[in-house]
């Protein structure tokens, strides 16, 4: 290989499409509305259009997103939340921010949140339950939307990882994305949306993202201050438009690597029936995960893991063990390997060589 096989995406994106950023930057910014300009507005509205709900509110990370949701749906002090014991930490974070005790739940084949298991974790003091598009792949719509209905729960969906997919977005309440620069659409930077199609709940988000001020001008609500900034709006809006083409380059990539591992002793986590992923993260198991990634690492393949521990283990949880077997096995065995839209054929090539062997 000329360079080194990059992980994430973000530097040859820029190298592909920088300077029509630069100019999309420069021209949101010449509006004088460095925040909440028309650049704003315009995502907001094709956000929500792309994943079919009436509300995009754009805030200033997916970690907002979570926490606001939770606050919107009324979340507070002696509720408990389901969560799943597999996810990135803001999963779960944002419920002790929202003065809630997150309850954890173990995990199905395809590591997101186990439904049997949330069944066996409600109590009377269950609130909400969010459910994590893991990796890129969608909960069941349907099959958690009857849990929340007929346990009163309120369903928030993480869709951080799987914007793109067939009904991520679309999922419960309130769905929440992060641009972070390591997601599939990527800000400049920090970034998220709380998506709804409530419009009592979309006005409350708009309030808590400036300091609870009202539309007379009065703050009349605790609020915060967390917003998408125009340059960043312009720039996402764009690659609104590139991510069908990227979506297919990363699931083209997951089908070559499922085909290499097809050979070996690892196995991909893989797709559940009737669901759609969009590749953020391309994860395998493999029983002897430190000497994959050292053979990986030796032919200039890097690797992460994604995640080494379950949430409860993290010691703001507490730390302690928990009944979660599927989930303790997984952080045992996960690998992710680089997957994005800027892999050229030949990088792709050489990592499935790297694996038949
Ligand atoms: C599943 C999940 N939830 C929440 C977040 C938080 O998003 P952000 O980094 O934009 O705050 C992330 C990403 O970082 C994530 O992967």
């Amino acid at each position: 290989m000329s360079e080194p096989l990059p992980f994430f995406a973000a530097q040859r994106t820029w190298a592909e499409h920088g300077q029509r950023y630069a100019a999309l930057m420069a021209e949101a910014l010449a509006t004088g509305q460095a925040l909440q300009g028309p650049a704003v507005a315009a995502f907001e509205a094709a956000l929500a259009e792309r994943c079919g709900r009436r509300h995009a509110v754009a805030v200033g990370s997916g970690t907002d997103a979570l926490f606001f949701a939770l606050v919107a749906a009324g979340v507070g002090p002696g509720d408990e939340v389901l969560v799943p014991a597999i996810s990135f930490i803001a999963t779960a974070s944002c419920v002790l921010r929202a003065g809630a005790m997150p309850v954890f739940v173990d995990v199905d084949p395809w590591l997101r949140l186990d439904l049997d298991a949330a069944r066996a974790a409600r109590t009377p003091a269950t609130k909400a339950l969010i459910a994590v598009d893991l990796y890129g792949q969608t909960v069941d719509p349907d099959a958690f939307t009857a849990f929340a209905t007929e346990h009163g729960t309120v369903l928030i969906e993480d869709a951080a990882q799987a914007l793109g997919a067939q009904s991520a977005g679309s999922i419960g309440r309130l769905s929440c994305c992060s641009f972070d620069p390591t997601k599939t659409i990527a800000a400049p930077g920090s970034g998220g949306a709380v998506l709804c199609d409530d419009d009592e709940a979309a006005t409350r988000l708009r309030r808590l993202r400036w300091h609870g001020r009202d539309e007379d001008g009065r703050f009349a609500t605790l609020g915060y201050n967390s917003q998408l900034p125009s340059a960043s709006a312009a720039v996402l809006h764009d690659k609104l438009a590139y991510d069908v083409t990227w979506t297919a380059r990363r699931r083209a990539i997951a089908a070559a690597y499922d085909e290499a591992l097809a050979h070996t002793e690892h196995r991909p986590v893989g797709v559940a029936p009737g669901r759609d992923h969009v590749f953020h993260k391309y994860v395998l198991r493999t029983p002897d995960r430190a000497a994959l990634a050292d053979t990986l690492a030796a032919a200039g393949i890097p690797t992460r893991i994604h995640y080494d521990r379950p949430l409860y283990r993290e010691p703001v949880f507490g730390g302690g063990a928990h009944d979660c077997p599927a989930a303790e096995a997984a952080c045992r065995e996960v690998l992710s390997l680089p997957i994005h839209a800027y892999l050229s054929d030949a990088e792709v090539e050489h990592v499935t060589a790297a694996l038949r062997k």
